[in-house]
């Protein structure tokens, strides 16, 4: 498996049906052209993801989404005015020329146009979009670098675009209409005050108690998860608890310094920033599951803003989602 920065070698392979590695702002994906069901396919042999899991399309501009979808609301095309290239992804009625394994079946494809510069170039020689979900196995930490990618895939795949870090660090947020509501799906990269500034109150879907109700999989209660064991609490009274342990926490805000050896604190961000706790969380989880600690434990951060983003994929990483949440 090889990783650069060429674009054109990228642009090849994808040309030829292959699935390759690509950068965007929030997390890496692992692409092929959307319009190949062939090649689309390979991406789910590679993740390990079950065929009912739906894939997103990204384009490289607004125009392009008339050339793969329906009847679009307009409130969604003034949100991706609005919010694109970013984390944002819209859920619209696809065209005969996107491929049912694209969208597991379903008549609403999911778009979006990702605001990574290498990515944006790539989209602009290509004469089809990418297909790409995150380029993690199944249920496991997503990747916000070339290395973590590598990591993971090993030699399953021919390329990885090497992008540097992910900005954002955080998947997209997720919207659609229905019954004439706004809906988000998955939260993400957008924050939901930002979206209602343009459209008023919005619906939530991002939980569903019963798995056979499971309309996008971000919305599954055990997602992004590390292999070792993660405890969501207050990090003092858990510490307690499991004394005996090698502990791997995860903090947020000033540096706890604890003396004890058989504690390793992972800082999400000193400065209580809550865009900079985004982009490093799937870093930070994925360092302290390839730590030597028995357990990971962690606090959720304050309720607002991206800090919703992050708490939910804390809580789906723990799986421990309350139900009631
Ligand atoms: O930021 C992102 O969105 C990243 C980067 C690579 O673009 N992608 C990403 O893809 O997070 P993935 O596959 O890990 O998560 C996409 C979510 C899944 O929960 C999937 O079920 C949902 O979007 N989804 C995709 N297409 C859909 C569709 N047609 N209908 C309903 N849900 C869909
Ligand atoms: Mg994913």
């Amino acid at each position: 498996m090889k990783t650069g920065q060429d674009i054109n070698y990228a642009a090849e392979l994808l040309q030829k049906g292959e699935v390759i590695a690509i950068p965007t702002e929030t997390v890496y994906g692992l692409a092929a052209n959307a319009f190949n069901k062939n090649a689309v396919a390979k991406i789910f042999e590679i993740k390990n993801r079950p065929a009912f899991n739906p894939i997103i399309v990204h384009i490289k501009n607004i125009d392009y989404i008339y050339n793969i979808a329906n009847n679009i609301d307009a409130r969604l095309i003034e949100l991706m005015k609005k919010f694109s290239p970013g984390p944002l992804t819209i859920l619209v009625e696809k065209k005969n020329n996107i491929p049912d394994i694209v969208t597991a079946g379903s008549n609403q494809v999911a778009i979006r146009i990702p605001n990574h510069p290498f990515t944006l170039k790539l989209l602009s020689i290509l004469d089809f979009p990418l297909a790409a979900p995150s380029a993690n196995p199944f249920q496991y930490i997503s990747p916000v670098s070339a290395q973590q990618v590598a990591e993971q895939l090993r030699n399953k795949i021919p390329y990885i675009l090497d992008g540097g870090k992910c900005a954002v660090g955080i998947e997209s947020t997720i919207i659609g209409i229905e019954n004439e509501y706004v809906v988000v799906y998955r939260l993400g990269g957008i924050p939901i005050e930002e979206i209602e500034k343009y459209v008023g109150k919005v619906k939530l879907k991002t939980h569903l108690k019963n798995t056979e109700d499971v309309y996008t999989p971000g919305q599954l209660q055990k997602h992004y998860s590390p292999n070792k064991k993660l405890i969501i609490g207050n990090i003092e009274e858990l510490l307690q608890k499991f004394l005996d342990k090698k502990i791997a926490i995860i903090t947020f805000g000033k540096k706890r310094n604890y003396i004890l050896s058989n504690i390793a604190e992972y800082n999400l961000s000193e400065n209580a920033d809550i865009t900079e706790a985004a982009a490093n969380l799937f870093e930070i989880l994925y360092k302290t599951d390839q730590s030597d600690a028995d357990i990971i434990l962690a606090e959720l951060l304050p309720d607002e803003g991206l800090g919703k983003a992050i708490n939910d994929r804390l809580l789906r990483a723990a799986h421990t989602y309350p139900n009631e949440y």
